[in-house]
């Protein structure tokens, strides 16, 4: 029996465009150990503690699944979704709730969880609206830190990996809505040799 219709090169990852060439830059490997860790970080830092993780909506959703599971103990989650107007990739750092929270957050220990930090404008808006509900604690695990983008003067307090300024996509992060699927974290790429879409 032929298996040349279900032939595919390995280099073509699933649901990949002929415009758009793919690469690895964090395997689905490292990003199992490294979320590990960050879970065993947040677990010396609240043992005992029921946390109540925010996942913002809809790039981290992987991270928290992940990260959730890593974590044991009293573990509870909500999500917020949020978008920032803007040109393109240029944010004018207004930003806009699409949905709130389900449940209040006040006296509860919250760990925002966020797939990456970019400018930093939607965390920074973030962490002001949560503060003013008064949480017990309230604490930020990104998975990916682009650092030389920032404009915002916010940090997390556990991050998984700093990144180049490149525009990446999968385990949770998009473009134009694809690829979220992917397990490992790729640097997208418009035409074989063409520019990243930040460049553009
Ligand atoms: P910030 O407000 O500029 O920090 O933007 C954070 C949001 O921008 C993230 O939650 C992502 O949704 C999006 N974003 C920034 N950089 C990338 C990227 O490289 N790939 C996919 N989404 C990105």
């Amino acid at each position: 029996m032929s298996t040349k219709a279900t032939k595919r090169s390995p280099r073509v990852k699933p649901g990949q465009r002929e415009e758009e060439t793919l690469r690895v830059l964090i395997s689905h490997q490292r990003i199992r150990e490294r979320v590990r860790h960050m879970a065993q970080e947040i677990r010396r830092d609240f043992p005992n503690e029921p946390m109540h993780l925010v996942g913002v909506l809809k790039g981290s959703v992987l991270f928290l699944a992940d990260l959730a599971r890593e974590l044991g103990g009293e573990v509870s989650f909500d999500f917020i979704s949020v978008s920032s107007y803007g040109k393109g990739m240029d944010s004018t750092g207004e930003v806009k709730m699409n949905k709130d929270l389900d449940v209040s957050i006040e006296g509860r220990s919250v760990l925002v969880v966020e797939d990456i930090l970019d400018t930093g404008l939607t965390l920074k808006y973030l962490l002001r609206l949560f503060e003013e509900r008064k949480p017990k604690h309230l604490r930020v695990a990104v998975l990916l830190d682009k650092v030389e983008r920032r404009i915002a003067d916010v940090k997390a307090d556990y991050t998984g990996f700093a990144i180049p300024n490149e525009f990446v996509v999968g385990y949770g992060l998009d473009y134009d809505e694809r690829y979220r699927n992917l397990p490992d974290v790729c640097v997208v790429r418009l035409g074989p040799r063409g520019k990243t879409k930040i460049e553009a």
